[in-house]
């Protein structure tokens, strides 16, 4: 016997059939491509927008980076789990960093968006007191990873929060006007010049494209998920930026797909108990069957299914087993990590959350339970790559990839760097697809842009 037959046969019959409803043949990830397609379409023209959940925002980004952009800049980088300020010097091809991570306290995340920009303010002025640029009004470029329907470079209008941030007051209001009343009230030592507002997928779009022209995609696969592209402004209904130029790049917010119920065939109990707890129920259904913020939590839950059918543990749960969130998306990562028939890993973690003991049989059910929610992650998002890549028709492109979950998980890229060629049109003849990892696209992208949007970039 085949060792790839024993390890087929320790996964119990239940969990494989258990987790069948999160496999997604080719078949199924070719329909959410073309319910993706279409609201992709409805997103791109004003008059339908409204009805579209893939809102397609134009970012008024529509150089790709040159190499030769040169200054000193300040970015901002909000969005995630922390909230960083970065004093970033380009020249040429040298670029230098510096930055400093502050935690964004839950009470702030979810309080008074007053209090949220009086925080970045804040932390603003320590981060550049401390590097003596406070009052050197240095142009800012500040990344707001959330979706923004962009009026201009330097100004975008809140539409909703993700990721568990729901500041009240904001939704509706411009975060650059509201980022500079509270830089208006610390005058007398903060001097900035806010000059470009964009999204995590555009900077890191940018921070690839400046070391690889072939970049025309770029990828959050992180707490939260989106992409932007390239699109040909005649494609963008109603154009109102630089018309002699002829690309825009388009912020797809494709997080929110499925909240018209376009995801209803494949979406799970699980998907919907995630749900149901969240901060935004009915919002980012997309986002939330991709990104790091909830895949732990739904492997915890099919976890706790099994246990209750007595297939795993001996039927037997933890405290933390059964408590909501406990079990991290790092978790997977590590767990697949693991060699096959190894569980090294896979016991380390599973001890952390109060687990003694358990059978290689145990382990591998883990394992597979994991392998089966990051793999319809990576399936899903290469299903909304290759939707772009085919809109765009173009035969070799590079995608610009960041965030934690594709960073860090041991098989994320290799799962997508399979699947996008397969769900590719066969009319694109001779695909190239490279999957670019990024480095600090927030952050970068965020002084390249601010450079191509300031008259300091001399
Ligand atoms: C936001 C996007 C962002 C993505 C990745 C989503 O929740 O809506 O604007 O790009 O997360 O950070």
């Amino acid at each position: 016997m085949k060792i790839e037959d024993l390890r087929i046969q320790e996964i119990s019959r239940e969990v494989r059939d258990g987790c069948q409803e999160l496999n997604l043949p080719d078949s199924v990830l070719r329909q959410c491509m073309d319910k993706l397609r279409a609201q992709i379409d409805l997103g791109l023209n004003p008059d339908t927008r409204d009805k579209s959940t893939v809102k397609c925002f134009n970012t008024y980004v529509q150089d790709l980076p040159t190499g030769k952009e040169k200054g000193q800049f300040l970015a901002l980088d909000l969005g995630g789990t922390n909230f960083r300020v970065l004093l970033i010097t380009l020249n040429g091809r040298h670029f230098d960093m510096q930055s400093k991570i502050y935690v964004v306290p839950k009470a702030i995340m979810i309080g008074p968006g007053e209090d949220l920009f009086d925080h970045i303010a804040s932390c603003l002025e320590s981060f550049t007191l401390e590097h003596r640029v406070a009052n050197k009004n240095l142009p800012l470029g500040f990344t707001f990873s959330f979706p923004l329907n962009q009026v201009g470079l330097k100004n975008g209008i809140l539409t909703r929060w993700t990721k568990g941030f729901n500041c009240a007051g904001t939704v509706g209001r411009d975060v650059v006007e509201m980022l500079n009343a509270a830089v208006e009230k610390r005058k007398n030592t903060l001097k900035i010049d806010v000059v470009a507002v964009l999204n995590d997928t555009t900077g890191t779009l940018m921070s690839c494209a400046w070391k690889n022209h072939n970049c025309k995609v770029g990828v959050i696969l992180g707490t939260g998920s989106n992409a932007c592209y390239v699109e040909k402004i005649q494609n963008v209904i109603g154009f109102d930026g630089d018309k002699t130029k002829p690309y825009v790049i388009i912020n797809t917010e494709w997080g929110a797909f499925g909240d018209n119920g376009e995801l209803e065939f494949i979406r799970t109990p699980y998907d919907k108990e995630i749900d149901k707890n969240s901060v935004n129920p009915g919002k980012q259904l997309h986002e939330k069957m991709i990104s790091g913020m909830y895949l732990g939590e739904l492997a915890r839950l099919l976890l706790v299914k099994f246990v209750k059918d007595k297939i795993l543990f001996g039927g037997q749960a933890s405290p933390a087993l059964l408590e909501r969130e406990k079990f991290l998306t790092e978790y997977i990562s590590s767990i697949e990590s693991d060699p096959r028939g190894v569980f090294k890993q896979c016991r380390n973690v599973l001890s952390k959350i109060g687990i003694s003991d358990p059978t290689d049989q145990d382990c591998s059910n883990v394992r597979y339970i994991c392998e089966s929610v990051s793999r319809r992650a990576a399936h899903l998002a290469s299903a909304g790559v290759a939707t772009l890549l085919n809109k765009m028709e173009i035969p070799s492109v590079t995608v610009g990839v960041d965030g934690s979950l594709y960073r860090y998980h041991p098989h994320f890229h290799n799962l997508m760097y399979e699947k996008i060629p397969e769900l590719l049109d066969p009319r694109i003849e001779n695909p190239t697809i490279n999957l670019m990892l990024s480095e600090d696209g927030s952050g970068r992208g965020a002084a390249l842009i601010a450079a191509s949007g300031s008259e300091h970039n001399v």
